[in-house]
């Protein structure tokens, strides 16, 4: 009488045990991991979290004519900013790499890069063929939380963060520690991605930040749409809104330690007002409001 109920104790247990550890599973990115049998569940059930869409996702129609680039550094708010733009329109959005791991988790157009797309996800510099994108969304964060977000995603996926010993690994030189060189080379790449697509990109460049869209989200998602000629009904916004926290949001845990040094501080504050004055000079040639957020 007391094996079955044991059994069966024991399989909601190994079930239950089984989903979290799926929750907690991370989702890479990059395109350079596939972990497809990580979705598999005991008994052989695909658990994919499902995401509650406001509406069927659906192509942009009729297509435009070229596509328009989403461009950040990564850990800036990307994914989030697709994800609230497919709530609002049910139009999906693309990007140039092939993310397994977003393509069956909500982003089935990865790796779709033209027109029929509202947005086409980017971190490198804008193409050399000059009607590849005409017009571009600039998405902007602070690059200390942008480069510490990255770090957490190379460790743990796109909704982990990365363990105290991670920061303190020291490379061969023993000199400094893998992250202090990590944080350098990344500073330089923030720098030139955001310079080149502020200065060389012949189209036009709408440009947000991350820190905007976190404090107004509505506002900002309501100026993105209106620069991709999108419109879109109060309804449409109220329930993207609803739904505004979605499942890529990293889960926010207390670091009980800072991992920038004071010198790293320096170097960011020095890298953040170059870039800064370049969003200040762009904005002056093209007759925007020069409305600075804190980065
Ligand atoms: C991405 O798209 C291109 C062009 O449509 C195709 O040739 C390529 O195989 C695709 N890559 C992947 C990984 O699916
Ligand atoms: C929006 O429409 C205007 C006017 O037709 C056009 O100049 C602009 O390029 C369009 N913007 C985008 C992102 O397609
Ligand atoms: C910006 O405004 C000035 C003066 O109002 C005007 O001469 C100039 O053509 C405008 N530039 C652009 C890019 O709209």
């Amino acid at each position: 009488m007391r094996k079955p109920i044991f059994l069966l104790v024991s399989a909601i247990v190994f079930l239950y045990f089984s989903v979290i550890l799926f929750l907690l599973s991370p989702i890479h990115e990059s395109g350079n991991v596939y972990y497809g049998n990580n979705y598999i569940g005991p008994l052989g059930l695909r658990l994919v979290p499902s995401v509650n869409w406001c509406k069927e996702l659906h192509w942009r129609s009729p297509p435009l004519p070229y596509p328009v680039a989403l461009v950040s550094y990564p850990g800036s708010g990307n994914t989030w900013l697709r994800y609230l733009l497919q709530q609002v329109t049910g139009v999906l959005t693309g990007s140039i790499y092939m993310d397994f791991g977003l393509k069956v988790h909500g982003f089935p157009a990865e790796n779709v890069t033209d027109g029929s797309v509202l947005v086409v996800k980017t971190h490198e510099a804008p193409p050399l063929e000059p009607d590849k994108f005409k017009s571009a969304v600039l998405l902007i964060r602070n690059p200390r939380d942008a480069i510490l977000a990255d770090f957490n995603r190379l460790h743990k996926g796109h909704i982990g963060t990365a363990p105290k010993s991670a920061f303190k690994k020291r490379s061969r030189e023993r000199k400094r520690t893998d992250w202090s060189a990590y944080v350098a080379i990344q500073l330089k790449t923030w720098e030139t991605l955001h310079d080149l697509w502020l200065t060389k990109f012949p189209g036009t460049a709408y440009i947000v930040f991350y820190e905007t869209l976190v404090k107004d989200t509505k506002n900002t998602l309501q100026g993105i749409l209106n620069f991709l000629n999108y419109t879109f009904t109060e309804n449409d916004m109220d329930c993207a809104l609803t739904h505004k926290e979605g499942i890529y949001r990293r889960i926010k845990k207390l670091q009980d330690f800072d991992p920038f040094t004071q010198d790293m501080y320096r170097q960011i504050e020095i890298v953040k007002r170059r870039v800064i004055n370049n969003i200040r000079k762009y904005r002056k040639m093209h007759n925007e409001t020069d409305i600075l957020e804190l980065l």
